[in-house]
Formats: structure tokens, sequence, C-alpha cells
């Protein structure tokens, strides 16, 4: 195993890979080296790690000659990690190549490749099903065949089967249990080519979905920023890029919100040392090979900067808002983009719960993001009451802001019997956009709190909340709701509303301490845990600056702290013991080995090595309760993958403890 997770944004992935020749940052993008021809030094502009083309060197007599006897890496002047694709795409432009799989498998192995790659077939996108079926039989035979082939090379396995989710999806399980280390998704060149970014998203969601999350993935021949931030977001990690040679030989420059003709330009676009020194003009009067040199290091600056930016935004948690931009600079990308909505439960196992950026609404797409599509699944842990009173939003958070409620109001479904419930035992749920219904105890949860979006809400936003409505009113025998937002989301004309009435005095909003504990730690573990947590009077201490709540003690003993910035709790050692007792095996858990029993106790974080099994449901970032094979309470931490990603690894940590000492 050769890969480690850092950190996680959607689906996406800031990691380590090791390669003999080092380690490399991933996401990456590798340049392609033309062997014989490269004039660019491309570690200058960021690269780690190269790509060329092991057919090419193999089909000319002196690059071959130079390749055995020093070595690739002398042959293209890089001493970094080498990656090499095996001549499959040659295969798929000119119909066939003069070499055997097993042959250029041993090539690369002997001139001393990093990571080598067999010859798959690309079969192209929209063939004849028999035709995609027949070529992933043999592209699936030579990968088995690359296995007995290679000695201590690592291997590429590239996952093919055209346009046919099932077939992606079959080739990468079968790849997926056999010993290599990463996964090219191939033969998308074509649907790039021509725009066809949502099927893009079916190739790669159903090729990722069934590859092992320990192997990094690289979206082969994928070149252009503008789909990076993407590509990342469902998961990819290796990009290469020929654009920047190719397109600069076709005088244009690469941009991550599209693609530039130099012919057109009066300005150049960016701050990059090409397009501050050089006017347009004088690019274009210029030698073509000086231009064509300019350009390329334009379009290596720019792509560079893109990885940069996606890396820096996975640290952030704010991934999302940048895939909304970028998929906002074609049509087709914001097609894309919104058939991502078709994989919201799977985003949502990979996506952690809790960022350190804001929840920024950037349109209807934001809609159909993880956050909110967990939000109202983690709303079902929450045990309802009898009336529930709905308001309109406020400031964040809503409890400190909604004074004075002096409006009208409405009963949904007629006035029940003309006796006014009793306020303490209300549900008071504030209705807003994006997250629909935020019951006034959860006003401090990430993202709850934590998110802005436009004052006046839009067409696709009033239709999800009416929608959102109708679910969430069931559980209630009595709804009382207020104009305002019987206005705001026109729910007269999908409710049918009693009549306009008054409460007698205008209402003071305030929530209950201990309502407000029990129904964060339902929310956050689960129907009941808040009763289990919090089973009697607690002692509840708050901020002396902020007022809010802080601690929670029974008694003199330390239960849980609510976290200032995400409003949700961190364990305390007698939290966790109440948490481990309250909830069935193996939920919450991670469970590790005898060898780890004793730094666990000690408060060791957790390696993936050592785990033995864990809890499916964990997302990245929960608070998780670590154990033994008798499920015996060792210590309990912080998840730094998700339940997936913890039983497929097996380096790297999984886990980082709080306490020990159990
Ligand atoms: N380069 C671009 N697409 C492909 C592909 O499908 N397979 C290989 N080996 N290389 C590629
Ligand atoms: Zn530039």
């Amino acid at each position: 195993m050769n890969f480690e997770i850092k950190y996680k944004d959607a689906r996406g992935r800031l990691g380590v890979l090791k390669t003999p020749h080092g380690n490399i940052k991933t996401p990456a993008l590798m340049p392609v080296i033309h062997p014989g021809k490269q004039t660019i030094d491309v570690k200058e502009y960021g690269a780690e790690i190269v790509i060329t083309n092991a057919y090419l060197i193999y089909k000319n007599e002196d690059l071959r000659g130079i390749a055995e006897t020093k070595g690739v890496h002398k042959l293209i002047n890089f001493d970094g990690p080498i990656m090499t694709d095996s001549g499959s795409f040659q295969l798929s432009t000119y119909g066939d190549v003069q070499v055997t799989n097993k042959q250029i498998i041993e090539f690369q192995e002997k001139i001393g490749t990093d990571i080598g790659t067999s010859l798959d077939i690309p079969t192209p996108p929209s063939v004849k099903r028999r035709r995609a079926e027949k070529e992933l039989e043999i592209t699936l035979q030579r990968a088995e065949e690359s296995l007995e082939v290679r000695k201590d090379l690592m291997l590429n396995s590239v996952v093919q089967g055209s346009t046919y989710p099932d077939l992606r999806s079959k080739c990468a399980d079968i790849l997926g249990k056999m010993d290599f280390q990463l996964h090219p998704i191939g033969a998308v060149v074509p649907l790039m080519e021509s725009y066809r970014y949502r099927e893009l998203v079916e190739v790669v969601m159903a090729s990722v979905t069934h590859l092992p999350d320990s192997r990094p993935r690289h979206l082969m021949g994928a070149g252009h920023p503008m789909i990076f931030a993407l590509a990342v977001a469902m998961g990819c990690d290796l990009f290469d890029s020929a654009a920047y040679i190719l397109y600069a030989e076709a005088e244009r420059l690469l941009m991550p919100n599209g693609t530039l003709k130099l012919e057109n330009l009066h300005e150049m676009p960016c701050s990059c040392e090409v397009c501050t020194n050089y006017t347009p003009d004088e690019l274009r009067q210029m030698e073509k090979s000086e231009r064509v040199e300019l350009l390329a290091r334009h379009n290596l600056m720019i792509s560079f900067a893109e990885i940069r930016q996606i890396r820096q935004a996975i640290i952030d948690g704010s991934l999302w808002e940048l895939v909304e931009q970028r998929c906002r600079a074609h049509p087709f990308l914001l097609e894309a983009l919104r058939s991502l909505k078709n994989y919201q439960e799977d985003f949502d196992k990979y996506d952690p719960p809790y960022k350190k950026s804001a929840f920024f609404y950037s349109g209807p797409e934001s809609l159909n993001r993880p956050e909110v599509f967990r939000h109202l699944k983690r709303m079902h842990r929450i045990s309802p009451a009898k009336t529930v009173l709905l308001l309109p939003r406020s400031s964040k958070p809503y409890s400190e802001h909604l004074n004075d409620i002096s409006q009208g109001f409405y009963h949904i479904g007629g006035k029940s019997n003309g006796v006014m419930p009793k306020f303490e035992e209300m549900q008071i749920t504030v209705v807003d956009v994006p997250f629909g219904i935020i019951p006034l105890e959860l006003d401090q949860v990430y993202p709850l709190a934590q998110n802005e979006s436009p004052e006046h809400f839009d067409e696709d936003s009033i239709v999800s909340v009416n929608e959102i409505l109708h679910d969430y009113v069931k559980s209630f025998d009595e709804i009382i709701i207020s104009e305002e937002v019987v206005e705001t989301f026109r729910l007269k004309k999908t409710f049918t509303m009693g009549e306009l009435f008054q409460f007698p005095e205008p209402l003071k909003i305030m929530v209950n301490d201990h309502k407000r504990i029990k129904m964060i730690a339902d929310y956050q573990f689960g129907a009941g845990a808040g009763e289990d947590l919090f089973n009697k009077e607690m002692n509840i201490v708050k901020s002396r600056k902020t007022g809010k709540i802080r601690h929670v003690y029974d008694e003199e003993e330390l239960i849980a702290t609510l976290r200032a910035s995400d409003g949700v709790f961190v364990l305390a050692r007698e939290g966790a013991r109440r948490l481990h007792k309250f909830l069935p095996y193996p939920k919450n858990r991670v469970v590790v080995n005898e060898d780890a029993e004793p730094f666990a106790r000690e408060g060791k974080s957790i390696f993936a090595k050592f785990v033995i099994n864990c809890d499916i449901d964990i997302h990245a970032k929960d608070e998780v309760l670590i154990v033994n094979e008798q499920d015996q309470l060792l210590a309990f931490g912080k998840s730094i993958l998700n339940g997936k990603e913890i039983h497929d690894f097996k380096t790297g940590q999984a886990v980082k403890t709080r306490k020990g000492g159990f």
C-alpha cells in the first residue's frame, strides 16, 4: 500500500502517494513529457511526478537504447517519480501497436519506471455493448497477465467499459480485488473532447464507487483545468496533461473556466509571468516555436495553480464551492454538476459532516449538496413533539434573533380544537433555505448556523422547502405556521390552510438548555443518545463571553464539551463510556487488534493496519469509540476516514485518539 489520505472534502482526497523515486502530494498533475522532444523543465512549475510513453521509447531505437542502459529518468532528465503509459492510446488512435502486453510490461520494468501500465483497450464511448464487453475481457486478461510479469513495478490497471456504467463498475470490482497500486479511468478523452460531461460523471462515478478507496485514481487524458475540481470532488487523484503543449501548439490558452484563442485576445488574461511580460500582439508576432513555448508555460502555470487551489479547498472544506464556480464555465459542465444529485447517498458517506468553512449557497444546485441530504436524514433521529411552530428565518443563530414574534399564524389543515398548546411543549422550527427545517435547538450546529444564502429565494428553493415541509409535518399532530413563512414559500398552493389567527401575546422565543443538549446528541449520535448521555438534570456551563453552552457535567464529572466552532459534542471520558454502553456494537466503533490495544489505552492514535472491524456508517470527523474484539472500551477519538475507508486502508492513520486510559 502506497497511499495515505490526510484531508477529505466531498469525495475528494488530499493524500500522499509513495513511489520508489519519492512521495508526491495528491491531487497531482502529471505533465506529459515527450521523450526526446521536451524543452520545458516542468519541475519549475510544480511538477512532482511526470508521465511519459513507454511505447514511444520502445519503438525508437535511439531512445530505447538510452532508456535500457541509463534508465528512463536519465532519458527524460527527470529525477522524480515517472509514470509510463503503455501504447494503449496509440492503439486507440492507430488501430494497432507493435508490442504485446507482456513485452511492454517487461520493458517498463527494465527502464526503471516508477509506475507502469498494462496494454488496456480504450473502448470508445457509445459503442455496441457486445464490443464493450469483448474488449473489456481482453483488458482484464491483460491486467491479470501484467501481475504475473511484473516483479517490483508499481502497476496501473485501467478501468474500461465504454459508457456502460455497469461494465465500468464490474471492471472496477474485479481490478480492485487484484494487487494493483493505482487505477486510471480510461477512454474518457472522447467524452471530454465533445463536452459530454454528464456522461463523464456517470463513467467516473460508476468506477470510483467500485474501486478500493486505498488506491489513487487517475483520470486519464484529463488535462484541462476546467474539470479538475469536479473530477477531484468525485474522487479522482491524478491528472495528466498533454493539453499544456497541445493547446499551446494550437495557439490556445488554458484557463480554469475555459479556453482562450490567442487570435482573439486584446489583453492577456492572467497574472502569470507570460501574461504580465507580453502583450497578445507581441506573442502573435514572434517566432512560432518561441510563442508555443511561452503559451505552454502559461498553460502549465494555470494548471498547477488550479491544482494548488483544489488542495487548499480540500483542507478548508470549500471544495463544493469551487466545483460550483467551475461548473458554471460551460452549460454542459453545469449539467454534469446537476447530475451529481443522483449520487447524494454516496456523497453523504464520504463528505465530512463538519468543516472549517461555511456552506455558501451558489444556486439551486447547492440544494443537492450532501450537507442538505444528510441534515434531512439526521432529522429523523429527533423524536417528534405534539405541536410544531414554524417560524421564518432571521439572522443566525436564529434563537438569538427571533424576538417578539407578533405576526399572524395559520394552522395547517384547519385549527385543531381551539385550545392553544402550551408554549413549552411546542417544537419551534425555523423554515429556511437551503436546509428547509431547523429546530431551534440545533441552530448552532454545523452547517445549520454556518451557511449563507441570498435573502430572496429562487424558485427551486421554494419548491424544495415545500417538499421538505410536506414530509416534516407528517410527524406532528398540530402544525402552526407563521404568515410570513406561508407567504414566502407560497404554501397555500400545496397545503390547506386554516384561518389566520394571532397569539394573545407576542411570543417570547427561548430554548431550553436541556432540550438543546439532548437534541444535539440525538442529531449527532443517533435517536435516544441524548437521553443516555444526559439522563438527569445536568450541570451546564456556559461561556462567559458568548453565553453559549460549553461543557456538560453530571455533578462534577465532565460528560462532553460543545465545540464552539461547529456546535457539536466532543466526548469526555464519561461521555464515551455512556455512549459505549448505549450504542449497540458495532455502532460508532473502531475495533483494533490485540497488538494495538496497549497503544490505544495509552491514547496513541490508531493506524488503519491495526483495525479489524468498524462501523461502516462512520463519517470522517465523527467522534468514535475505540474497542477491542471483546467490545471493551479502550479509548475514543476523532475519525480521519469514513467506515469504508477504514476497512480498506492498510496504511496511515484512521483515528486521532483523544483519550485512552480505560
Ligand atoms: N490515455 C488516454 N486514455 C487512455 C486509456 O484509456 N488507456 C491508456 N492506457 N492510456 C490512455
Ligand atoms: Zn498567464
